[in-house]
């Protein structure tokens, strides 16, 4: 397993990071607990989740992914020192008129939650999860200072930001000497391009920001289980996926990476997850996996190096998308 830093800090992470955001509802915790042993004995030092997780499952009250992962390192599968644990804030997570947003308050109560769901003491990577235009920025990153400053957390970063709204926070943070957020988790995969690579892609890499892609399978269409002409697979994300990414354009990336795939003898999700690992500005990619299996296939991505053609004949299939 290959481990890179986070942008400009001197925290070292896996290249593929365990995202665990179907903990919970479509993954039980026995499932789960299996899973993050395995990624852990493959290599992978990176587990990303957020406090929402689930709640969007009717009667769900969320955390559930948080305490399931907070049950894992109870039982001493791994040393807690030996794993980068990174979640979220942001999301709705009670009926209360604070039970949401970026606000001091909002913050204060869901580190603690956090924190207790996931039985630790300290929270790695502490990342907003996407923007509230309801609280200053200036209240949000000063509370996040606060956290780093107490110890409950240790880096922080955001999600779902554009360009102008990171560029304008890392100016306050400078600025009114606080910490700073040091990642960026955006939606990015070779059938989602143009919102990280036009604008945030050259700041991450100006800035030194590390970046954390989620979704790098686009949910699973880059595995080659989507096809022209074919019934869609069994997946409680099939209908969402079939709008997305289900035309042309999706079949001719899935068409090149079996090409691709064919040539190193691997799977379609090995090259499709190496292409986002290719991007020099990129961290770790952020992987989901329902079963080992899937987690054992993806993560062998990691291992699988595309050449210069390989990588431009990807490239070319979608241009700007
Ligand atoms: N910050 C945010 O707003 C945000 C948003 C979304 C996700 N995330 C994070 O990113 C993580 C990963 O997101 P994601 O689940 O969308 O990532 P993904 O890796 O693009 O998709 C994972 C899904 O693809 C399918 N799959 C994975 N490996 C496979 C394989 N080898 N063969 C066949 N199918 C395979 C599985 O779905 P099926 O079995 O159902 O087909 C799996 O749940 C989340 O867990 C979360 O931590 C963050």
């Amino acid at each position: 397993m290959e481990f890179r830093r986070l942008g400009r800090t001197g925290l070292k992470v896996s290249t593929i990071c365990l995202g665990t955001m179907q903990f919970g509802w479509s993954t039980g915790e026995k499932d789960a607990h299996a899973i993050m042993s395995e990624a852990a004995a493959l290599g992978c030092n990176f587990l990303d989740t957020a406090d929402v997780y689930s709640r969007w499952v009717k009667g769900n009250p969320g955390g559930v992914s948080e305490e399931i992962i907070g049950s894992w390192l109870a039982s001493g599968a791994v040393s807690r020192d030996q794993v980068v644990i990174a979640t979220k804030v942001r999301g709705r997570m009670g009926d209360g008129v604070n039970d949401e947003g970026l606000s001091r308050l909002h913050i204060m109560n869901s580190v603690e939650a956090s924190l207790r769901r996931l039985q630790t003491d300290v929270i790695d990577l502490y990342q907003v999860h996407f923007p509230d235009d309801e609280t200053p920025l200036e209240e949000t990153l000063r509370v996040l200072d606060d956290l780093v400053h107490a110890g409950k957390v240790r880096y922080i970063g955001c999600s779902n930001y554009p360009a102008w709204l990171l560029a304008k926070s890392l100016w306050i943070s400078d600025v009114r000497q606080l910490a700073g957020y040091d990642s960026l988790q955006p939606h990015y995969s070779l059938v989602h391009r143009a919102e990280f690579e036009r604008e945030l892609q050259p700041l991450c890499l100006d800035q030194g920001i590390g970046v954390i892609p989620y979704s790098p399978l686009a949910g699973g269409f880059l595995t080659g289980k989507y096809r022209r002409d074919s019934n869609l697979p069994s997946s409680d994300r099939a209908s969402g996926i079939r709008e997305r990414y289900m035309n042309e354009q999706g079949f001719t990336a899935v068409d090149t990476l079996e090409e691709i795939g064919a040539a190193h003898d691997v799977t379609i999700a090995q090259p499709a997850n190496a292409w986002v690992l290719a991007n020099p500005a990129v961290t770790s990619a952020i992987i989901g996996a329902n079963s080992l299996d899937q987690l054992r296939d993806t993560m062998k991505g990691a291992e699988v190096t595309l050449d210069a053609e390989e990588k431009a004949a990807l490239d070319a299939t979608t241009a700007w998308t």
